[in-house]
């Protein structure tokens, strides 16, 4: 028997950008809260927020400083238990996100560590770390932070002298928990079970694996963290603690983790005993061709198979570039950390579309779970062109404008054609400035559109939840020409056949009733270029 998670479609809803319901400017949980049928309408299983924590929005909530409230932009606890209860009345579940590996510096706990000094109890749940060289004028060590910069801060001690510095992986306002220290367990304990004990369905774990770090501090030659993942350092006795917790719930909770580490190191994660998913990158580092997506899948399914979790699917989240843009300049994100930037010129738009309704089909079609992110069903490209002065992402600050950022991917979404700020929101100081060129792509645009990627969504959604072969059957290659990814699934005797022409040239496709395609057939019922479909096969 499957759990529900296993081979669910989730939906990441981006509060700040989803609905703004009372005109501020900003998305909040009543806008998402009226949305339900919208995001239920899409036929998705599970919906995942990214954070809506009371937080100083140094990181766009990433920066937590309370775990257990809502932010008052974002609303109250009362809002969120509406919208949980709405959502659960629609059969949705719901996922909330969770930051583990550092707070805000306005967390009551590093202001009470900062106050405190040196040596104090306060201090060990944080690293604070003298310094080196004269008078500890030198940070402890090279490393530097995924935002750019160093990834050490020197607070003043209490009588004013220049003191310890403390360690962020991200930036200075977003200080990294000290993991080997037991309050800091039993508080995300305390927290797993203050939302848990709310009803949520499950969570999102951000960061997931840098929560323990190598203390010697040693300088490292490309000044990245020294950050053990393996299975003697402790990170994995910390889900396996969290495991426990959550397995005291009925009702199949579940937890996804964030990690950008080796195929092998992730199924460490996600062993029965520790987190259930892991986030998969490889489509969103992927080229388009042909070999590169055999290559990603057919490794995410074998890196699975040996700890027997089910792999996720994802090609777009608030981190990188939307697929759109991707597809539609090949931008090769292999190997960035924060894939956030664009090339922003040379992009075609119009093509990169194409290629993501061929990689909507695609992504649906896999045995697993798929994360989908707000406006990817609508086909949103990337806004590459935001003036410097609108810009929010910390890694802009931290590179003095040299790296430019996630917010592209963050634009506000187009509801109403028309509509002041396209129907995002009462205000047209939002606070990204919603695009003129998302105003076609509007949701009241393109329901009634029977070509629009929102239809081509909603029925591939429908197509894989009347489909089993599609949601978890057995994937089988076969036999394709240079450029076309051709597979098999098939589930107790439906086999449906995908093809996915990344070349250039028309493709024929197999015998059998067109269930699925992301571009019209031409007359001899060949598949063009940049494009997919799904045959059932007799
Ligand atoms: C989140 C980012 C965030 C970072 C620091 C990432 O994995 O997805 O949006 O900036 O963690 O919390």
């Amino acid at each position: 028997m499957l759990r529900w998670w296993e081979d669910a479609v989730f939906y990441q809803v981006y509060p700040r950008s989803f609905r703004d319901s009372n005109g501020d400017g900003i998305g909040d949980l009543k806008g998402i809260t009226k949305q339900l049928d919208y995001i239920a309408q899409l036929g998705v299983d599970a919906l995942w927020l990214s954070p809506f924590y009371p937080s100083p929005q140094v990181d766009a909530g990433y920066d937590v400083s309370d775990y257990c409230d809502v932010d008052p932009q974002f609303g109250t606890l009362a809002d969120f238990d509406e919208l949980l209860s709405q959502a659960h009345a629609r059969g949705l579940k719901v996922t909330i996100d969770i930051v583990p590996n550092h707070c805000s510096n306005q967390h009551p706990w590093f202001l009470a560590a900062v106050a405190a000094g040196r040596g104090s109890a306060e201090r060990a749940r944080f690293h604070f770390v003298d310094g080196r060289g004269d008078n500890g004028n030198e940070p402890p060590s090279n490393w530097t932070s995924v935002f750019g910069g160093p990834s050490w801060t020197r607070v003043p001690e209490p009588d004013g002298s220049p003191g310890q510095w403390y360690y962020h992986l991200f930036a200075a306002e977003q200080p990294d928990f000290n993991w080997e220290h037991p309050d800091v367990l039993a508080e995300f304990e305390r927290i797993f079970r203050f939302w848990l004990d709310r009803g949520v369905d499950g969570f999102r774990i951000d960061v997931s694996d840098a929560l323990i770090k190598d203390t010697s501090w040693t300088d490292t030659e490309g000044r990245w963290p020294l950050i053990p993942k393996d299975d003697s350092c402790g990170v994995h006795q910390i889900y396996r603690h969290l495991r426990r917790v959550m397995d005291e719930y009925p009702g199949d909770r579940m937890a996804v983790v964030e990690t950008g580490a080796s195929d092998d190191i992730v199924a460490l994660f996600i062993r029965p005993d520790e987190m259930h998913l892991a986030f998969n990158f490889r489509f969103v580092k992927a080229q388009w061709s042909a070999k590169d997506f055999r290559a990603a899948i057919e490794e995410s399914l074998a890196a699975n198979v040996a700890v027997g979790a089910p792999t996720t699917w994802v090609s777009e989240n608030h981190d990188v570039t939307r697929s759109v843009t991707r597809y539609g300049s090949n931008l090769n994100l292999e190997g960035a950390y924060i894939p956030g930037v664009s090339g922003g010129a040379d992009v075609d738009v119009q093509r990169g579309r194409l290629r993501a309704r061929a990689i909507a089909i695609l992504l649906l079609s896999l045995p697993g779970a798929v994360y989908i992110y707000n406006g990817q069903e609508l086909g949103l490209h990337n806004i590459d062109d935001l003036p410097d002065d609108v810009i929010q992402d910390p890694s802009f600050f931290r590179t003095q404008g040299a790296v430019r950022g996630r917010d592209g991917c963050r634009i506000p979404l187009p509801w109403v054609h028309d509509a002041t700020a396209a129907g995002f929101s009462d205000t047209e100081t939002t606070w990204l400035p919603v695009s003129e060129s998302y105003r076609s792509l509007a949701v009241d645009q393109q329901i009634p559109d029977a070509n629009s990627m929102l239809t081509l969504y909603r029925d591939m959604v429908a197509l894989r939840k009347s489909s089993p072969a599609l949601r978890h059957g057995r994937l089988e290659w076969t036999d394709a020409a240079e450029g076309l990814l051709t597979y098999e699934v098939s589930y107790e005797g439906e086999t449906l056949a995908v093809v996915v022409n990344f070349g250039d040239e028309p493709a024929g496709l197999p015998e059998g009733p067109v269930l699925m395609m992301s571009s019209p057939l031409d007359s001899s019922r060949q598949l063009p270029a940049d494009a997919a479909a799904i045959v059932r096969k007799f």
